[in-house]
């Protein structure tokens, strides 16, 4: 079958439900995820060979710079078994840790699971965080738990055929299946695709009917994802777990209690192409028209309008996603404030985990604190806000929640406070409590010993090890304040690469923190102020200043950069003044000349210097990205 042919064959035909089969693809990131579903696409003719290219799914430019998946993509894809036509629809989802609230959500629109295991790597991590969601994830209508997992070894055209066996042994036993059932394919290559599609059809379950009887064609369709035209308004993703919706019905929105007239029902090859129904088992897109970001929750339940009043009418949706990290954003430009609200508002439509509100400060001006699920999240965010709709920021230092109990206020209160932007963290307090991890860290055996080093510079605690395959299973307590700051990085580069992390947050629990100033030709720079374990602040303020030196750029006259804690400067550094040479075009004659000049010199910078005081230092974004990269 040709490509046109297959979407008119899938557009056209009604599929029964047994013939429909709903998967996802999750793994630890760079897997190999994106590259296997673009084998999948071409297997099954959903994409030209001459459109297609590498990691066809992920669609920004900012996925397909940074070789990572941001967005979860759905796609139908049509393939024959046995006679038979099946309407195949996937999900691909992202590996790094910080966008599983997207993998959460895929996992609830379907009903089976492709583990994928990268041979070179083996288990990782992410697989086990990934493994345990899918093996748990409670669906609409489902009583038992989970979905079905196919266990697939991936890049068999690079890793050894011992590095194969081994990763197909450590997989088999991780998941308890036989190693005979675990598939090993090719992204690259290809090896072993049809033999996965085939597996999927067979051990992926159909979907089923989530009620029987009388009401069982009343459409009820789970939103898991949206995004905004600005022709059709925003576009729910779904999945419909009863009956079915085409265009010109009356839906309804059961969180927010409105309605509106379908404006086109779809389904994505992976870009939008109009159907006449989208019916139960299928997952495909609704254009509703709506133009207003909150009428529209995602894990919100879509009926008819005339249903919106009946009880259990909602589908169970999604726990809220818990932000970790708070930055504040501040328009570079302060006239732009408002467009960046707008912004934001059309960034949660396609990433629900985002959180944001209003927040202030008297040097940066007005802008907004946003909760993100960790930093990749947020410096993705800040990146998307300036690719997608031109505005730049300012932010302050990426934080951890602080609950803090100030020193007895005059007034006799105790109260606790939570602070999340540094800046209002208080020079002196009775107690504060900071949000404590439970850390997972996977490493082959070789590394053990440099990987438990790392406890020299982070908080670990609790630590204990467990054997798991050719692996070492460190499970330890951590502060959230210590992975958000480059965790990651120091381990992947003590262990080469080879051991991965995964982390939930388990509560609060006391920290000893004190808050770091930064001032800048003696002004504060409230966006450099950071909480820092005491035992670590002198060292980091060295190194603070120190970058801040190489990073920021010379002005007429010199500038002193300090770093302080509770008003005494632990560490100092000086930028030297540009020097102009003001008495170049003298030839030879009287030396007092040359000195007027000078002496003329030093008066404007100690004017200019004056007049810097007043102003504000802006640290600049560039600055910012530099600084925050270790
Ligand atoms: P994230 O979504 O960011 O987690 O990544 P991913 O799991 O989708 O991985 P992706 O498909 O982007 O592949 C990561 C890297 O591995 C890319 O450089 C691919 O070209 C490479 N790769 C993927 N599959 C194979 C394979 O079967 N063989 C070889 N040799 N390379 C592969």
């Amino acid at each position: 079958m040709y490509v046109d042919d297959a979407i008119l064959f899938l557009t056209s035909r009604v599929f029964f439900m047994d013939h429909i089969r709903n998967f996802v693809i999750i793994a630890h990131i760079d897997h190999g995820k994106s590259t296997l579903a673009d084998r999948l696409l071409e297997r099954t003719n959903t994409i030209e060979v001459r459109k297609m290219k590498e990691q066809f799914l992920d669609q920004m430019d900012l996925e397909r710079e940074r070789g990572i998946t941001i967005k979860m993509a759905p796609v139908r894809m049509s393939y024959e078994h046995e006679g038979a036509h099946y309407m195949m629809n996937l999900i691909d989802t992202p590996g790094h840790s910080d966008f599983g609230y997207e993998v959460s959500r895929a996992l609830t629109a379907v009903e089976g699971a492709i583990l994928l295991v990268d041979a070179t790597q083996g288990l990782q991590a992410q697989t086990l965080a990934n493994y345990e969601l899918a093996k748990n994830i409670v669906r609409p209508g489902n009583d038992s738990k989970g979905l079905s997992i196919i266990g697939v070894v991936n890049k068999i055209d690079v890793a050894h055929p011992d590095q194969v066996d081994e990763a197909v042994l450590e997989l088999a036993e991780f998941i308890h299946c036989s190693p005979d059932d675990i598939l090993r394919v090719s992204g690259k290559t290809g090896e072993g695709v049809d033999e996965l599609l085939r597996a999927v059809i067979t051990c992926v379950p159909a979907p089923s009917r989530i009620v029987e009887g009388d009401n069982s064609s009343l459409p009820r369709a789970l939103i898991f994802d949206s995004l905004y035209d600005d022709h059709k308004g925003i576009i729910a993703y779904v999945r419909m777990f009863q009956g079915s919706l085409s265009s010109g019905s009356v839906a309804g929105l059961v969180a927010t209690h409105s309605s509106f007239s379908i404006k086109e029902v779809g389904s994505f090859s992976p870009s939008f192409v109009e159907q006449p129904l989208l019916s139960d088992g299928e997952i495909g897109y609704v254009a509703t028209g709506v133009k207003d970001p909150d009428t529209l929750k995602i894990g919100d339940t879509l009926t008819l309008a005339s249903a919106l009043s009946q009880p259990d009418i909602a589908l169970p949706g999604y726990r809220e996603p818990q932000p970790v990290v708070f930055v504040s954003f501040y328009p570079e430009d302060a006239s732009q404030y408002d467009e960046l609200k707008r912004a934001l508002g059309k960034l949660r439509l396609t990433d629900s985990s985002l959180v944001f509100e209003p927040d202030s400060s008297e040097v940066l001006g007005r802008g907004f604190k946003g909760g993100f699920l960790g930093r990749l999240h947020f410096e993705i965010t800040a990146e998307r806000l300036l690719r997608e709709f031109d505005i730049e920021t300012t932010h302050s230092f990426p934080s951890v929640e602080y609950r803090v109990k100030p020193r007895k206020a005059r007034d006799g209160s105790e109260e606790w406070v939570t602070i999340s932007n540094p800046k209002d963290f208080p020079e002196e307090y009775a107690l504060v409590e900071e949000p404590m991890t439970c850390v997972e860290i996977l490493t082959p055996m070789r590394f053990l010993s440099v990987v438990l080093d790392l406890k020299d510079s982070f908080r670990f605690s609790s630590i204990q090890t467990t054997p798991l395959g050719s692996k070492i299973c460190i499970d330890a307590k951590l502060p959230l304040a210590d992975i958000i700051r480059d965790l990651d990085d120091r381990l992947k580069s003590v262990s080469e690469g080879f051991a991965s992390l995964s982390y939930r947050v388990i509560g609060m629990e006391p920290a000893d923190v004190q808050k770091l100033d930064v001032f800048v030709a003696g002004t504060l720079v409230p966006g450099l102020t950071r909480i820092l374990p005491k035992r670590d602040i002198e060292r980091e303020a060295r190194v603070m200043v120190a970058r801040l030196k190489d990073l920021l750029p010379r002005v007429q006259f010199s500038q002193a950069i300090q770093a302080s804690m509770t008003g005494r400067i632990i560490a100092r550094e000086t930028i030297p003044a540009m020097r102009k040479d003001v008495t170049g075009y003298l030839y030879g004659g009287d030396r007092t000349r040359k000195m007027k000049l000078w002496k003329k010199q030093k008066k404007g910078k100690a004017r200019l210097k004056e007049r810097g005081n007043e102003g504000q230092v802006r640290i600049s974004a560039k600055v910012f990205k530099e600084l925050l990269k270790k």
